[in-house]
């Protein structure tokens, strides 16, 4: 009894704390080496005009959530990251692309390609005051069928990940081989997130 009730009583307090950023275990930027083939098969890729974003880091998460929000991550709640991110990703033709997220919002990023790495790009946040997630992507695994991993260096220096996904829900089996990869790259798999889209409107 005495357990339980102190158990809940953590529970909410680190609800009610906000995101708390700095211990969400980034970990330093790394060198992705360039492969000798494309890791990606970029027709693929241009062909869907939508993605869903099953599983990540937990600092992804919350880059986007603040991103989106546009708020200080202590003024975030962790439920609201968890129930209603709902993040779809959009690559657009003009050179952008877009998140959306918690229903109406979303975040536009320039895309730049890298000259040397055909599996990279650099994005660059327009508008708004927080801008936490502009880096470079690199897409260092994929079946280019349903799913890609990509691994970004933040401006600040430090990197996460994500994984694009044609269906919200990653299956058994590719759930482990994108933990397998992340934890490969030195990610710290504690911190893997998944996000549920049963509860999306959109
Ligand atoms: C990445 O590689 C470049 C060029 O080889 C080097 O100057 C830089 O220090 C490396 N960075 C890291 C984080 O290892
Ligand atoms: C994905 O496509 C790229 C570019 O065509 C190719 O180099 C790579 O081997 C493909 N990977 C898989 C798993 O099919
Ligand atoms: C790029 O295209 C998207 C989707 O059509 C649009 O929402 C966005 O405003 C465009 N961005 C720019 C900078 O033209």
């Amino acid at each position: 009894m005495w357990y339980s009730t102190s158990f809940a009583l953590l529970c909410i307090a680190s609800v009610a704390q906000g995101l708390r950023f700095r211990e969400s275990n980034d970990q330093p930027c790394f060198n992705i080496s360039t492969p000798e083939t494309p890791v990606l098969d970029l027709k693929w890729a241009a062909s869907i005009d939508s993605f869903y974003y099953p599983a990540m880091s937990t600092g992804n998460l919350y880059r986007l959530a603040v991103d989106l929000l546009q708020k200080d991550p202590k003024d975030i709640r962790l439920s609201t990251v968890y129930y209603d991110a709902c993040i779809k990703w959009y690559v657009n033709v003009n050179g952008t692309s877009t998140v959306k997220g918690f229903n109406v919002l979303t975040k536009e990023y320039a895309r730049t390609p890298l000259k040397d790495n055909p599996d990279a790009f650099t994005y660059v946040g327009l508008g708004g005051i927080q801008d936490v997630s502009s880096g470079t992507l690199y897409t260092t695994l994929t079946d280019n069928k349903t799913f890609f991993f990509v691994a970004t260096c933040m401006k600040n220096g430090e990197m996460t990940w994500g994984v694009g996904s044609t269906t919200p829900t990653l299956t058994e089996e590719t759930k482990k081989i994108v933990l397998d990869h992340a934890m490969s790259l030195g990610f710290n798999t504690e911190d893997f997130t998944e996000l549920k889209y049963d509860t999306c409107k959109n």
